[in-house]
């Protein structure tokens, strides 16, 4: 380029060469570059500079001052064109730096998900909410009243032999233990729902109980409440087996074997088809066909009578069943435990 400032007292060709390099920069890198090829030391106009000596002082005079004025506005076309590419790329590099959180990489990003367990109270909630019920909710630390006594379970009846407890605190004023089962809520809302109840009541319950392939000590389970006019065993068996087609399948059944539960009499165990050999018998259900879900029968009048609830109008079942082995059935889980180890392998397959 220099070569076009060979001439050097041409300034007026000078400066408009360079107003229109100036203009053509791409970049302030490019800009800077063309400065200090133009105005640098060993640019042009630093060259007719030198020319200014070999010149009679008249002539001097004036051709210096052509040429300060030329370097002085060719100094205001680089600032302002160099303010214009700032501006540009620094709009550029904002628009590179933006992030589209709405943006969705297909199979890409490692999301977490609910736990199995958690899918499943889900799924039995929506289950029984299309069948009609209600979902309620109860305290996990229940006095003594509500997990035993009011479910017709008084201190020192064998019963409690079934339930192995975590007592939070013995004696008076109360005492307290975690809930062995969700059937107290059954009591919370005799007492403070309006009749008549269909309600589901799902949640954590504890026992003592040692770990193994189909016990865990905390543990899930859902309750079923109905409280109503003329309610009978009928109602309860088709409700179960409404359920069980619902949530396993069309091919899977429910039966009722006769039970002890003192808050229900009638009381039945509530066991489905195996879902392991879909009832041709193998080494999970011992070769029965069946497998035990939960416990349900008609509600005791010794329950009714602790709720203050009237035996002659009204009548009701209850049903309550593990929400873990629901999970473990449906999806084949030989061992419980690993609902509860936290196994990434494990859990990220539901
Ligand atoms: N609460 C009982 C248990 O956990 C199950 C049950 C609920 C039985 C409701 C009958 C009626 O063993």
């Amino acid at each position: 380029m220099a070569a076009a400032y060979d001439a050097p007292m041409n300034v007026d060709e000078l400066e408009r060469e360079a107003e229109a390099a100036m203009a053509a920069a791409v970049s302030t890198d490019d800009l800077a570059r063309i400065e200090s090829e133009l105005l640098g030391k060993r640019g042009p106009l630093a060259l007719a500079h030198r020319e200014l000596g070999r010149m009679e002082p008249d002539q001097r005079r004036e051709a210096g001052r052509v040429l300060h004025d030329t370097r002085q506005r060719l100094e205001a076309v680089v600032a302002e064109r160099r303010q214009q590419l700032a501006a540009t790329e620094r709009a550029a590099a904002l628009d590179a730096d933006r992030l589209d959180l709405t943006e969705v990489l297909p199979g890409g990003l490692d999301r977490g998900h609910q736990h199995l367990v958690t899918q499943t109270r889900d799924e039995l909630e929506d289950v029984f909410v299309g069948m009609g019920f209600e979902v309620a909710e109860g305290p996990e630390a229940e006095s003594d009243w509500y997990n035993f006594e009011a479910l017709n379970i008084p201190p020192a009846h064998p019963a409690r032999g079934m339930y192995d407890t975590f007592y939070l605190d013995l004696g008076e004023p109360e005492t307290v233990v975690l809930r062995t089962h969700t059937s107290p809520v059954q009591i919370h809302l005799m007492e403070d729902h309006p009749l008549p109840i269909h309600a589901v009541m799902p949640g954590r319950c504890f026992r003592r109980d040692t770990p193994d392939a189909r016990h865990l000590p905390v543990f899930h389970q859902i309750e079923g409440l109905v409280v109503d006019r003329g309610i009978t065993f009928g109602d309860l068996a088709g409700t179960i087996e409404t359920f069980t087609a619902a949530y396993f399948g069309a091919d899977i059944h429910s039966r009722l074997r006769p039970a002890y539960f003192p808050f229900t009499e009638p009381s039945a165990e509530f066991e489905i088809t195996c879902t392991i050999c879909r009832g041709d018998g193998c080494r999970t259900c011992s070769g029965t066909g069946w497998i035990e879900l939960g416990g349900c029968g008609i509600v005791d009048p010794a329950v009714f009578a602790a709720v203050g609830i009237d035996p002659a109008e009204w009548s009701g079942f209850a049903f309550g069943f593990g929400i873990d082995r629901c999970a473990q059935m449906r999806h084949g889980i030989a061992d419980m435990r690993a609902l509860i180890e936290n196994d990434a392998r494990f859990v990220r397959q539901f």
